[in-house]
């Protein structure tokens, strides 16, 4: 196999962790840039072939400097809220950054891209998220070419160790007692499991098949959002009442919600929950993988943990501040 040097972006994140993991078992040299290398050292730098960098992403200098002498450039960079709500952050993420990154990729060669995207972005869905991945899909498979080639990846909802999705609402599940108001109960997931992806992302790398291709990637079973929270409760261990908010109530949790710190949950999410996160084929059969289901890893990971002590780690972690 190849070794590569490759530069991520959105390297110290839940699916970059894993996947920078992956890279530097394999023998591959990588840089990851972030935006505070402080904060994301301890995670990141026992790996042996990694360099941690910081530096502005948005700042085209930057990004020529970091990817001069790669010949791969991995962009996982996505936010699933922004500051303000007229769209403008998830801009800059989603469509300015991977324009940026493609500019720079060109200008001191390097051949290839990874590119994520998320299922069903479109320019007519119904929120920002998913629009402006869209755009950015669009801004970076329109400049191939014979020197250049990008793949990208389009997952539904990714579990894993340190998700942000079932652990968010093990945390929600800890800190509300008794009754749970969930909004979109009856909205439609494929979770798939965070190595899956990332063995998509790797046998990618050389697979000349997988150039100039967009691959939809879901795990091997539907759940209604009702039924992931439920399994969610049984694996802690919790009794919790789960009461499905009809779409009035659900769009005015997220009204209020967005409000609140960290933004748990926000107008534009509940948007994006209008369309079902599911996939129309299997795994694409060009990975040679078979997903993991949910069942067979959300166990390990989501432990059984005394209520109580635990109330304030929760909030914190609701938060962001853990
Ligand atoms: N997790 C899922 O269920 C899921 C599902 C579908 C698609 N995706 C996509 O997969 C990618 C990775 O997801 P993830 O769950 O690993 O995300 P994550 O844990 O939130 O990590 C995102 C990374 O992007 C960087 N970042 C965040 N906001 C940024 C901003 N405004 N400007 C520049 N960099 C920023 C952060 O790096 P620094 O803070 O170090 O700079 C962070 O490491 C994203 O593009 C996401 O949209 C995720």
């Amino acid at each position: 196999m190849t070794q590569h040097k490759i530069c991520m972006l959105g390297g110290t994140g839940f699916v970059g962790h894993s996947l920078a993991t992956r890279l530097v078992a394999l023998g591959h040299r990588v840089r990851v840039i972030t935006r505070r290398r402080e904060r994301k050292k301890h995670d990141l730098l026992v790996l042996p072939t990694l360099e941690l960098i910081e530096g502005d992403v948005y700042n085209p200098a930057v990004l020529r400097q970091q990817l001069e002498g790669m010949d791969t450039a991995i962009n996982l960079v996505g936010i699933l809220n922004e500051r303000g709500r007229r769209g403008k952050g998830f801009e800059r993420a989603h469509v300015e950054l991977p324009r940026k990154i493609v500019n720079a990729c060109r200008e001191v060669g390097v051949a290839r891209l990874l590119h994520m995207s998320a299922l069903h972005a479109s320019m007519d869905a119904p929120s920002y998220y998913l629009r402006t991945k869209a755009r950015g899909e669009e801004v970076v498979h329109s400049v191939e070419n014979d020197e250049f080639s990008v793949t990208s990846f389009r997952p539904s909802v990714i579990f894993g160790p340190h998700d942000s999705f079932i652990n968010r609402f093990a945390a929600l599940l800890r800190i509300t007692p008794l009754a749970f108001p969930l909004a979109c109960p009856e909205s439609r997931f494929q979770p798939v499991y965070v190595q899956d992806v990332v063995e998509a992302f790797v046998r990618s790398l050389d697979d000349h098949h997988t150039f100039g291709q967009r691959y939809d990637l879901c795990g091997p079973r539907v759940y209604s959002l009702r039924e992931l929270v439920s399994y969610v409760a049984e694996v802690m261990g919790v009794r919790r009442k789960i009461i499905g908010l009809n779409a009035g109530l659900s769009k005015l949790q997220a009204a209020v919600l967005e409000f609140l710190p960290g933004k748990p949950f926000s107008l534009d999410n509940y948007r994006s929950l209008q369309l079902d996160s599911v996939c129309d084929k299997g795994f694409p059969p060009i990975f040679a993988i078979e997903p993991s289901t949910l069942e067979s890893i959300v166990p390990t990971y989501l432990v059984r943990r005394p209520l109580r002590s635990d109330r304030y780690s929760s909030m914190r972690q609701l938060a962001r501040r853990e």
